[in-house]
C-alpha cells in the first residue's frame, strides 16, 4: 500500500487549523472551543482555548459508556513480584473513581498538584487518572530518583498530596521507597497535607502520624460506601500534568501538559503513527515515571480503547532474556514500544535467540524504538529475529509524542537505518547554523521546529514562562530549539546525532551532566571537574567524571572515588549509573575558561578529533587520553 504521508502531512501544512479541528472530533468534549489555535495566548499560542473537557472521563468513562466496561484496559504483570492482574474498563473506573473520592475527603480539587511517586504497579496508573477526574495535576515522579530530585520535585510542585508506597522492587533488591519520601519531605520547604501509602506486602512500612494514611484502607472504605465522583469539566488548556525532566542544571524543568491538545495529539497518533485499533493490545515497556510511560503506557492506548500492558520486571534477569517474548505471546501484544537499550540487553544474554522459540508472537506486528539513538545493528538483529517491522522514532518529554517516524497507520515510508524517520504532522523540522541560518540538505545543524508547537507538546514550564522562553524559544526566534543536533536529507528523513547541551541518555533515561558535576563539585577534595557521556554498549551512554584533586589533598584516589559514586547515586539516584572517575592533573579549556567536554567525549569514545583552535594548552588533551588509558586497564 502506497503511504498516505506526504498527502496527509500537507494537508496539515495547508491548514493546521483545520487539521487538529477534525482530530479534535475524535475526542468527547463537554463544551467546544472558542478557536481551535489562540495565537495571541500563553507563551507561542493555545490549543482549543475555551472547551471543557476531562481526560479521566475519555480515557475510561466513556469505553464504559460506549460498550468496552468487560473489556482488560490494564494489564498488570510482573515477573518481578509473581503477580498478574487484569482490570477491565468497569473496575478501571471503580477503582479511579474510589480514590478520586479519597483525594477529594483531602480536599484536593482543581488545579491542585498531587505528586506520585510509585513503583510500576496499577495503583501508579489509578492515581494518575483519579487525579485527572477531579482537575487535579499530578507529577510522577521516577522511582530510580533519590530524595534530594524528589525534594526539588515536591518544592517546585507543592502538592497538596503525595501518593507513593512502601517499597519498589529492583532485580535482587527491595527499595524502600518511604525513607526516601520522608527525606524528601524534610529537605523540601513544601510541605504536603497528606500522603496516601500503598503498603506492598513485599516490604511494609510505618507511617507517620497524623500525614500519612494507608491507601487500600481508605480506597476499599471509599468503595464500600458507593461513593462516585463524576469527571470535572477542566479547561483544554488547564494542566493535566507536570513532568520534570533534565534540564541543564540541577535543577529540572517541569514540563506542562495540557487536557485537550494532548488527548488530541495522542489519539491522533495511535493509529495514524502507530497503527493500532481499539480494543488491540500495546505495551509500552517504560516506566510511569517517564514521559513514554505517561504518553503509551497510560493516556494514548486508553484514549484509544485499548488494552495497556503495566510491565514491572526488566527485559534481562527477571528470570531471563525471553521474558519480553512471553508477555507479547501471552497477553496477545499488537505492539511493543520500548528502548533501544532493552534490546541490546535481550541481544547480549540471548544473541541466537532461543529463548523465542516458545512463545507465538503470530499476533505481534510492530516494534517501536525510542528514548535514544536506535543503533542500526539492534534494529536488523530486531528485525530478523522477530520478522516485523522496527521503527525507530524520535521525541523529546517536551513534546510528549513522537516529532518524527516512519508513520505505520498512514502506510509505511521506505526504511533508512539510522533515522528515525519523517516529520510527524504538526511539526515543521528546520535545521540550522549557530548563527539561525538554513543549513544546505544533508548538512549537519541544531534541529529546530517553527512554532508553534502542535496541540500535545508543552506550553510552557510550571511557574516559569521566562525559563521556558530562555531555555527553548529565545536563541532561534520563531522556532523550538530540541537541543538535538542532526540533519535533513534530500527525501526529507531526520538523522538525530547528538545533544548540543549537556544531556545525556543513559539505557533510554534522561540525565543532565551538568546536575553530577554539581553534586561531584560538592566533594571537599575536588577542585574542579567536568562529567561528560561516554559511549557504552549495553546502555547507549554512561556518565563518566573527570576529576581534578585540590593539591592539599590527602586522601587516596580509590576512596575519593567511592564516596563520589556514593554521593551521585545519593543525591541524584542509582538510575544516574554514575560509575565511573577518572583523576586528572587538569582540564582541557578555551582560551576564555570554557571546557572543551566535546573534544573530551571523543578522546574517550576513540573517535577523530580535531585540536580546537581556541584551546589554552594542547598538552592537557594527552593528559586526557593517558588518564583515560590508566582507567581502562
Ligand atoms: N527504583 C529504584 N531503583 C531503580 C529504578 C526504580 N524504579 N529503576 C532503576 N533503578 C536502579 C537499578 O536498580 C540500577 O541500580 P544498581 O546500580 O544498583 O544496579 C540503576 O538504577 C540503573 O538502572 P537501569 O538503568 O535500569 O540499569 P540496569 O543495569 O538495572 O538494567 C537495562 C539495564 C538495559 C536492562 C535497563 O536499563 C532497561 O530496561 N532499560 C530500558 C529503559 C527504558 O525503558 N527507558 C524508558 C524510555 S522508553
Ligand atoms: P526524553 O525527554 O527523555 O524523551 O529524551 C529526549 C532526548 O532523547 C532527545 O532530545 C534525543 O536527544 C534523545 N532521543 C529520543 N529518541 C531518540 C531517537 N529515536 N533517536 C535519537 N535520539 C533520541
Amino acid at each position: 500500500m502506497a503511504s498516505r504521508y506526504h498527502e496527509v502531512y500537507g494537508n496539515w501544512k495547508q491548514n493546521p487549523e483545520e487539521f487538529w479541528a477534525e482530530a479534535a472530533a475524535e475526542i468527547d468534549w463537554f463544551s467546544p472551543w472558542e478557536k481551535v489555535f489562540a495565537a495571541r495566548a500563553g507563551v507561542y499560542g493555545r490549543w482549543f482555548p475555551g472547551a471543557t473537557c476531562n481526560t479521566c472521563f475519555n480515557a475510561v468513562d466513556r469505553h464504559v459508556e460506549g460498550g468496552r466496561k468487560d473489556q482488560p484496559a490494564l494489564v498488570y504483570d510482573s515477573p518481578i513480584s509473581g503477580r498478574q492482574k487484569s482490570f477491565t474498563y468497569g473496575e478501571l473506573k471503580d477503582e479511579v473513581s474510589a480514590l478520586a473520592a479519597v483525594l477529594k475527603d483531602f480536599g484536593v480539587g482543581k488545579g491542585d498538584r498531587v505528586v506520585i511517586y510509585m513503583p510500576m504497579v496499577p495503583e501508579a496508573v489509578f492515581a494518575m487518572l483519579a487525579c485527572a477526574r477531579i482537575g487535579a495535576v499530578h507529577s510522577v515522579v521516577f522511582g530510580g530518583f533519590a530524595a534530594r530530585e524528589l525534594a526539588a520535585r515536591i518544592d517546585d510542585a507543592a502538592p497538596k498530596a503525595i501518593i507513593s508506597a512502601s517499597c519498589g522492587l529492583e532485580p535482587g533488591r527491595v527499595v524502600a521507597y518511604k525513607p526516601l519520601l520522608d527525606e524528601a519531605i524534610s529537605l523540601s520547604a513544601a510541605r504536603p497535607e497528606a500522603c496516601l501509602i500503598l503498603q506492598r506486602e513485599e516490604q511494609r512500612c510505618d507511617l507517620t502520624e497524623g500525614r500519612d494514611h494507608d491507601y487500600a484502607e481508605l480506597v476499599n472504605a471509599a468503595r464500600a460506601g458507593g461513593r462516585v465522583v463524576p469527571c470535572a469539566p477542566v479547561l483544554a488548556t488547564d494542566p493535566l500534568y507536570i513532568l520534570y525532566t533534565s534540564g541543564t542544571t540541577g535543577r529540572p524543568k517541569g514540563v506542562v501538559r495540557d487536557n485537550g491538545g494532548h488527548m488530541v495529539r495522542l489519539k491522533w497518533s495511535m493509529f495514524n503513527e502507530f497503527g493500532i485499533r481499539p480494543g488491540e493490545t500495546f505495551w509500552a515497556a517504560s516506566d510511569v515515571g517517564w514521559v513514554v510511560g505517561h504518553s503509551y503506557i497510560v493516556y494514548a492506548p486508553l484514549l484509544h480503547g485499548c488494552t495497556t500492558i503495566l510491565f514491572e520486571g526488566k527485559p534481562v534477569g527477571t528470570p531471563d532474556a525471553g521474558v519480553f517474548w512471553r508477555v507479547i505471546a501471552e497477553h496477545n501484544v499488537a505492539a511493543l514500544f520500548t528502548a533501544p537499550t532493552a534490546f541490546r540487553a535481550i541481544r547480549t544474554a540471548d544473541p541466537d535467540p532461543e529463548m523465542l522459540a516458545p512463545h507465538d508472537l503470530s499476533g505481534f506486528r510492530t516494534l517501536f524504538l525510542a528514548g535514544e539513538r536506535a543503533d542500526p545493528d539492534t534494529v536488523k538483529w530486531a528485525e530478523k529475529t522477530l520478522g516485523v517491522p522496527v521503527i525507530d522514532h524520535w521525541w523529546q518529554t517536551e513534546t510528549g509524542a513522537p516529532i518524527s517516524q516512519d508513520p505505520v497507520g498512514l502506510g509505511m515510508l521506505p526504511v533508512k537505518y539510522g533515522s528515525p524517520g519523517v516529520p510527524m504532522p504538526g511539526y515543521d523540522v528546520q535545521v540550522l547554523d549557530d548563527a539561525g541560518h538554513g543549513v544546505p540538505t544533508g548538512t549537519l545543524g541544531n534541529v529546530v521546529v517553527k512554532l508553534p508547537l502542535p496541540p500535545g507538546a508543552l506550553p510552557t514550564l510550571w511557574n516559569d514562562d521566562k525559563r521556558f522562553r530562555d531555555a527553548y524559544l529565545s536563541e532561534f526566534p520563531g522556532y523550538y530549539k530540541t537541543a538535538d543536533a542532526g540533519l535533513l536529507d534530500e527525501d526529507g528523513y531526520l538523522f538525530i546525532m547528538a545533544r548540543t547541551d549537556d544531556i545525556i541518555n543513559v539505557a533510554g533515561h534522561r540525565l543532565s551532566t551538568g546536575g553530577m558535576e554539581e553534586v561531584v563539585a560538592e566533594h571537599p577534595a575536588v577542585a574542579e571537574c567536568a562529567v561528560i557521556g561516554i559511549a557504552d554498549p549495553l546502555k547507549g551512554q554512561v556518565p563518566c567524571g573527570f576529576v581534578v584533586l585540590h593539591g592539599k589533598n590527602t586522601a587516596d584516589m580509590g576512596t575519593v572515588e567511592r564516596e563520589l559514586i556514593a554521593m551521585v547515586r545519593e543525591r541524584i539516584g542509582p538510575v544516574a549509573a554514575f560509575k565511573k572517575v577518572v583523576p586528572v592533573k587538569r582540564l582541557p579549556k578555551t582560551r576564555s575558561g570554557k571546557i572543551l567536554r566535546t573534544t573530551m567525549q571523543k578522546i574517550a569514545d576513540h573517535q577523530e578529533w580535531t585540536m580546537p583552535a581556541t584551546i589554552d594548552d594542547p598538552a592537557i588533551l594527552d593528559e586526557i587520553g593517558e588518564a583515560l588509558g590508566r582507567s581502562e586497564s
